[in-house]
């Protein structure tokens, strides 16, 4: 079996985490071995830059700091983990990727999304997500399910509109490559997201295949 790549996106507070447990079982179901990755993090070192990147006193980091940190974080989950996995036929959901820098530092923070894609050519290598999920809600929506937590870190701290062009790039980057990202309205309940991300992966992985 052919490993598959799906990485899942969107805002702070769209329900990432639920919808990849549901994705994991059901491809548990299709019989295969699933790796769950969360970014930043899912490596030892890549978690020690997590609380580098997300302290919040860290307060004079500079936005280049943080695209690099980032990248760092990736280039060794991608290395230690994703690759490893997919070579040994396995399937891989990563809770961001690529595409939260190109939203977070590209746009929101103004570096350039061509500027974060060529940093991060060198992270991913030939490693390549076939199928992003970006789960599409206002972001101050998004904000207000949040708030229910105890701490925000310094990502979260950042005000609305900075938020805002979070999400409005999101839905710019799914306008420019509709083949990989696929845009799911993130306010439907859990099921009906559930069954749009389910019959989007049957279309692209398993169509024709007879499983
Ligand atoms: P995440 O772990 O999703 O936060 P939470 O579990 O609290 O939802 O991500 C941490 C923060 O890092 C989030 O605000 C998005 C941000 N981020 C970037 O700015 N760039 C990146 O490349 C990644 C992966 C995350």
């Amino acid at each position: 079996m052919e490993g598959i790549f799906i990485t899942m996106e969107g805002p702070d507070g769209s329900g990432k985490t639920t919808q990849i447990d549901l994705l994991e079982k059901y491809l548990e179901k299709k019989g295969y071995d699933i790796v769950i990755s969360r970014e930043p993090g899912g490596t030892a070192i890549s978690e020690a830059i997590r609380k580098v990147i997300l302290n919040p006193e860290y307060k004079e980091m500079s936005h280049m700091t943080e695209l690099l940190l980032y990248a760092a974080a990736r280039a060794q989950l991608v290395n230690q983990v994703i690759a490893p996995a997919l070579l040994e036929g396995k399937a891989v959901i990563c809770d961001r990727f690529v595409e939260s820098s190109a939203v977070y530092q590209g746009i929101g923070r103004g570096l350039g999304v061509e500027t974060v894609y060529e940093i991060n050519g060198y992270a991913l290598g030939e490693v390549k997500p076939k199928l992003t999920i970006f789960m599409d809600i206002e972001a101050k929506e998004g904000l207000r399910r949040k708030r229910n937590q105890m701490e925000l870190d310094r990502m979260e701290l950042e005000d609305i509109s900075f938020h805002e062009r979070v999400v409005k790039g999101y839905r710019h980057l799914a306008g420019l490559y509709p083949e990989r990202i696929f845009p799911v309205d993130a306010t439907l309940s859990i099921e009906e997201i559930h069954s749009m991300i389910v019959s989007e992966v049957e279309k692209r992985f398993f169509a024709n295949r007879g499983n």
